[in-house]
């Protein structure tokens, strides 16, 4: 008997099993494919090795302006994917000597929720059945595919590919149609533009980058269209098929022609086929109805990172399960959703945390709007060639705390988790005021906009 049977190893799962055991409880992971999930084995990570080696490629390409001559710079794609296979395997082989240093049982096999009674919960795996008095339930999303026309035969011939596919593709395709703008859109468009592939990103919105403050997707967008990525914005894909992308755009009907089609139009939480309907886990649009402490309509089952379909981001499934196993102990702690970060590591990178100034309007937030330009930093004009990054916070008017904070330019990555704390801890530009910055670094400009 466990007191924790937690359901998909990926970020939430491995990370929550890990505080569970090292709290005491005995803990039992099942997992299907790998541990890791998604982020290990076909998203964030693999993403982020291939956008370095672009990164450094792009650097060669550019190198001139910073007075270095490289001559004849390429790019070997197949060795940038034996690579991303390295580092995958490292980090998989990492969190499974984690597991097992803090004494976590996993078992490989598709997880199905049988039954629960007054001693608890029964699960099947690999043939066996395992019961536990507390479940956690961390099994992700896959890739939206909507019904267009012809999408089903185009993944299965593989002129369509979902992030999966593209990651491992071994050839550079001449021609990328990136349906969608999103997150995953833009890095896959950022990588394949850098390697030389000719990109066009259908979106159906009249934006790119979702909910990222406006100014800083519409630079974004001015970035890359510099960099020859053509985005087709307000499109209605059609159809995918016979090597061609159809869409209408203005009552027109329109098509692109393509060696690959890359479908990046959201993630679906994956619910189905775990049992949940054996023990009456609630579900609205697919994904597990869970509150703040992450507890789902059932006494002693939890659940955490995507499959909740909240904010399908690796960092939020850490934090959800965490909260859940602390609240499991007896604890009440709650995952603040409004201060997670984001990030989208193109080149230049975006990181966002809290209210944008479309949010801020929407909720009637009385707040002042600093903008900075990032080439009040020295070692970003150092660093950024005619580069035109900017910085902008929102400040509550009331009581003078940062509310939310943008970036467009690189390091942004890594100074937001900066920002993120003085939101969470509602920090006021008083107390900012007071920080000392290293200098030089791009973070400085924080401080500047706060004088
Ligand atoms: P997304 O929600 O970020 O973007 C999907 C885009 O597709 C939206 O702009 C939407 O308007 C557009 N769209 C929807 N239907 C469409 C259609 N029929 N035709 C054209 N456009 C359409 O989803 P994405 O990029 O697939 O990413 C999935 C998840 O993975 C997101 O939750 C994202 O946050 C996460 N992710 C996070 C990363 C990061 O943190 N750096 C990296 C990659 C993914």
């Amino acid at each position: 008997m466990y007191d924790l049977i937690i359901i998909g190893g990926g970020p939430a799962g491995y990370n929550a099993s890990e505080r569970a055991a090292h709290a005491g409880m005995k803990t039992l992971v099942i997992e299907e494919k790998a541990l890791g999930g998604v982020c290990l084995n076909e998203g964030c990570i693999p993403t982020k090795t291939l956008l370095y080696s672009a990164k450094i490629y792009d650097y060669a390409k550019h190198s001139a302006d910073y007075g270095v001559n490289f001559q004849g710079a390429s790019i070997d794609h197949a060795k940038v994917v034996e690579r991303k296979e390295k580092v995958i395997k490292m980090l998989v082989g990492g969190v499974g000597a984690k597991l097992k240093k803090a004494g976590v049982d996993v078992v490989y096999g598709k997880a199905m929720i049988k039954s629960k009674s007054k001693d608890g919960f029964t699960v099947e795996a690999d043939g066996k059945e395992y019961n536990s008095t507390k479940l956690l339930i961390c099994t992700g999303s896959d890739p939206a595919l909507p019904p267009i026309d012809g999408l089903k035969d185009s993944l299965a011939n593989g002129f369509a590919m979902t992030n999966r596919e593209t990651l491992a593709l071994k050839e550079i395709p001449q021609t990328l149609v990136v349906v969608g703008g999103g997150v995953i859109g833009l890095e896959m468009a950022s990588y394949f533009n850098s390697v030389g592939s000719k990109i066009y990103v259908l979106e159906m919105l009249d934006h790119i980058a979702g909910p990222t403050e406006r100014e800083i997707s519409d630079m974004l967008k001015k970035e890359y269209e510099k960099k020859g990525i053509n985005f087709i914005l307000g499109a209605k894909v059609t159809s995918i098929k016979d090597g061609k992308v159809s869409y209408e755009l203005d009552g027109k009907a329109l098509s692109i022609e393509a060696d690959k089609a890359l479908v990046s139009i959201g993630r679906r939480a994956r619910t189905q086929g775990i049992g949940l309907e054996n023990i009456g886990v609630i579900t609205e649009r697919g994904a597990i109805v869970t509150d703040d402490y992450c507890r789902t309509s059932v006494p002693g089952v939890w659940a955490a990172g995507d499959v909740n379909g909240k904010v399908m981001l690796a960092h939020t499934g850490y934090k959800e399960g965490e909260v859940a196993v602390a609240n499991m102990l007896g604890g009440k702690d709650r995952v603040n959703y409004s201060s997670i970060p984001s990030v989208i590591y193109t080149n230049p990178e975006v990181a966002s945390v809290g209210e944008t100034t479309e949010s801020a309007k929407a909720k009637g937030l009385d707040v002042e709007i600093k903008t900075v330009t990032l080439k009040l930093s020295g070692r970003y004009i150092a660093e950024n060639e005619g580069g035109n990054g900017i910085l902008k916070i929102l400040i509550d008017k009331k009581h003078r705390n940062v509310v939310g904070l943008h970036m467009i330019g690189n390091y942004a990555s890594e100074i937001i988790y900066g920002a993120a704390i003085m939101v969470e801890t509602q920090m006021r530009v008083t107390d900012i005021q007071k920080l000392v910055f290293p200098h030089p670094t791009v973070s400085e400009v924080i401080r500047e906009a706060m004088f």
